[in-house]
């Protein structure tokens, strides 16, 4: 990507707010997401758009991304857990940067950065190869035959991740709709990903269960749980 390309018209058809933010919220929103984000680069209609500089950002540690991470509750837990890893997480709606936000001060990780938009405008500005693992957990399951198409499984979003991820990393992708279990072992190998065998009901050794999983678990449905490893060797993308 050059700072004159134009990304293209993209539709989100999630949520970006929804009921009104606490005082306390808009307070971090307020105060902390500048210093927390990874940059003005990152917003679609900045025309000083660029690739985003991760060394600045992290030194030498690797990247992990989480997409879509709701209340951030994995993405905090994880960034306590590893500090020598550098986290981006992106989340366009506006309510669960704030209470991600809440949890970071708390926390007092200084390994998390935040992208408040479409993951989409993220990829435009990873460099290739640059994320060791990345975590797609509970995606919109966008239930309709007709809505199968803006599943985050889906070339759209699929062929970008591709792209910035490193030969040999990890992908896990957590769900509670078989029918989108079927959707990502058919969708998410045809862009580039090999499946990790393993048994489809066991969390990972580290999994932190998020609050869309516990609504999954009160409604009385079935987490699944797959892994990916980006395929190529260094070098081939
Ligand atoms: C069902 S929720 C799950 C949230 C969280 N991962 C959890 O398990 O509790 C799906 C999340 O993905 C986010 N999302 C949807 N499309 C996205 C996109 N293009 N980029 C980043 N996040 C996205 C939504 O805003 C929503 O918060």
């Amino acid at each position: 990507m050059t700072a004159a390309d134009t990304p293209p018209h993209r539709n989100f058809y999630g949520r970006r707010k929804g009921k009104h933010l606490r005082p306390s919220q808009e307070a971090y929103l307020r105060e902390d997401l500048a210093a927390l984000s990874p940059g003005a680069v990152t917003r679609a209609d900045n025309p000083d758009r660029r690739p985003l500089d991760l060394a600045a950002l992290f030194g030498d540690r690797p990247l992990w991304l989480e997409v879509g991470f709701g209340g951030g509750e994995h993405l905090v837990a994880q960034a306590e857990r590893h500090r020598d890893v550098g986290f981006i997480g992106a989340e366009p709606y506006i309510n669960g940067v704030a209470m991600l936000l809440g949890k970071i001060r708390q926390a007092g990780a200084d390994n998390l950065r935040i992208h408040p938009g479409d993951v989409r405008d993220l990829f435009d500005v990873l460099p290739d190869s640059s994320v060791a693992r990345a975590f797609l957990l509970y995606p919109d399951p966008w239930p309709k035959a007709r809505h199968h198409r803006r599943r985050f499984v889906t070339p759209e979003h699929l062929e970008p991740l591709a792209r910035v991820m490193a030969p040999g990393a990890e992908l896990r992708i957590a769900t509670d709709i078989p029918d989108y279990v079927r959707q990502t072992l058919e969708e998410v190998p045809r862009a580039g990903f090999a499946r990790v065998p393993g048994d489809l009901y066991a969390p990972w050794g580290d999994w932190i269960s998020t609050r869309y999983e516990q609504k999954a678990l009160r409604e009385r449905r079935t987490p699944h749980y797959l892994s990916f490893r980006r395929q190529g060797s260094a070098g081939s993308g």
